[in-house]
């Protein structure tokens, strides 16, 4: 099938992608010179592993092409998606959709034949109807389907979570699109992933319920967390206590610092948003996002506490700055609101992540960027890990405790054992468990 993808971030480019590995004819379309130059040039602006290789597979098999005009590709296709972004709209939470109107109004210009115009950026409820009420009012002449296809792609595990999804939701009342969307998946059959039909709005509220679920979860075992460490339980063992229950599950149980990322924050704000404006509020999302909210800060709080109380002229090295690791997205990451908490303390702060350097340089206040975990921890008075990148879970402690001017380490994800931090010497303060004695 002819696919043309809009918008080239990191769910465009991933679904693009995985769509012409499919074997389809996919043109992945962007308004960004730089962006879609670096892409015919082989360069991939965001870091996904694994997306480089199968974009360079896709080029070279001539199923995977990039355009800046949107028009021809769009007159040619069978299908076209929109993946443009949907960020919080400044001051009061809700979607931005004039990126995804503004794409719509130019695909309804260029379609030719019947075609399909999928939503696959999280939007409202209801951003389907609106579009479909565009293309009737503005383009009548127009034979358009419009369905919502929602992704649920990790970022560090998009192309796996594409290939073997637990399931494609696609929201739509239309035979036609039905059939053209079952074309586009019929791939996934293979892995036997269910196709799930359902109408256009529950697909949309199904995106949004799903995220805001996954975020009240973690913030959920987050708070547990905080009781464990005041009546002297293990988080990490009542997870795995309550995770073995099926009704639950143990994923999305660690605690941490709290959710971060381009999704969580942003789709509970809207859901909430969406929910008081239908005058039916959502409280248990609502405390969801003042929980977090309220955590990161906590964080910040509870690494001067690890120093005395003060941190002021002290220099403090933080392990990871992503929103979680195998990514370099800083959007909302915790380590943003830890870092300004001990730079208001007057704390030296030095940084270091394996592949969010660069973002965080245009996030961060003024810290020091250093090349490796040893680099910043030399003379360091507290070891603060904030995203739990592999190559932190088994550094060489005996050189830390040389290097560091105090041993203390503050465990913002849990990755290291507190009797084996104590052995080396380490006062090691986790989350959801009492400091182990040294
Ligand atoms: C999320 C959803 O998982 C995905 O389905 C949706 O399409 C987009 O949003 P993503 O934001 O990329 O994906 O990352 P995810 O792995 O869900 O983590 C989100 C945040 O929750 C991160 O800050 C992570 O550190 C945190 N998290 C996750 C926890 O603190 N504890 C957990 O157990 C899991």
């Amino acid at each position: 099938m002819r696919i043309v993808m809009i918008g080239s971030g990191y769910v465009g480019l991933v679904s693009g992608a995985c769509l012409a590995d499919f074997g389809h004819e996919v043109i992945c379309v962007d308004k960004s010179t730089d962006k879609i130059e670096a892409l015919e040039r082989g360069e991939v602006p965001i870091f996904e592993p694994g997306l480089e290789a199968i974009i360079a597979h896709n080029r070279g098999a001539g199923r995977l092409s990039f355009s800046m005009d949107l028009a021809g590709p769009v007159g040619n296709a069978d299908v076209v998606f929109i993946a443009v972004g949907t960020p919080s709209r400044r001051g009061d939470g809700h979607a931005d959709l004039s990126y995804v109107y503004a794409a719509a109004r130019e695909i309804a210009a260029a379609v030719k034949g019947f075609t399909v115009v999928v939503t696959k950026s999280t939007v409202p409820v209801g951003t389907g109807d609106e579009i479909e009420r565009i293309f009737r009012e503005e383009f009548p002449e127009k034979d358009i389907a419009v369905v919502s296809n929602p992704e649920f792609l990790r970022e560090g595990a998009a192309i796996s979570d594409f290939k073997r999804p637990d399931r494609i939701v696609i929201g739509t009342g239309d035979e036609r699109a039905t059939e053209l969307m079952r074309e586009v998946y019929r791939p996934l059959y293979l892995n036997e992933a269910p196709l799930y039909f359902c109408e256009r709005r529950t697909s949309e509220l199904i995106k949004y319920a799903a995220n805001a679920f996954l975020a009240m979860k973690i913030t959920f075992i987050n708070e547990i967390a905080d009781l464990c460490e005041s009546i002297g339980a293990d988080v990490q063992k009542v997870a795995k206590g309550i995770g073995m229950d099926k009704r639950i599950g143990d994923k999305f149980l660690h605690a941490g610092p709290g959710y971060g990322g381009s999704c969580f924050p942003k789709d509970t704000l809207a859901l909430v948003k969406t929910a008081q404006d239908y005058d039916s509020p959502l409280r248990l999302i609502e405390t969801t996002v003042l929980v977090n909210d309220n955590r990161k800060r906590a964080m910040g709080r509870k690494v001067i506490a690890a120093c005395e109380g003060n941190v002021r002229g002290k220099k403090i090295a933080l392990l990871g700055l992503t929103f979680k690791p195998n990514t370099d997205d800083m959007r909302d990451a915790p380590a943003i609101t830890i870092v300004q908490a001990l730079l208001d303390g007057g704390a030296d702060v030095h940084v270091f992540d394996p592949e969010g350097m660069e973002a965080a340089k245009t996030v961060l206040g003024p810290v020091s960027y250093g090349k490796n975990p040893y680099e910043i921890a030399a003379g360091a008075e507290a070891l603060v890990v904030v995203t739990e990148w592999d190559e932190f879970r088994a550094l060489d402690f005996r050189r830390l405790k040389q290097e560091m001017k105090s041993p203390v380490i503050v465990d913002l994800r849990n990755i290291y054992k507190p009797d084996e931090m104590a052995k080396y010497g380490f006062s090691h303060f986790a989350v959801g468990k009492r400091k182990a004695k040294i």
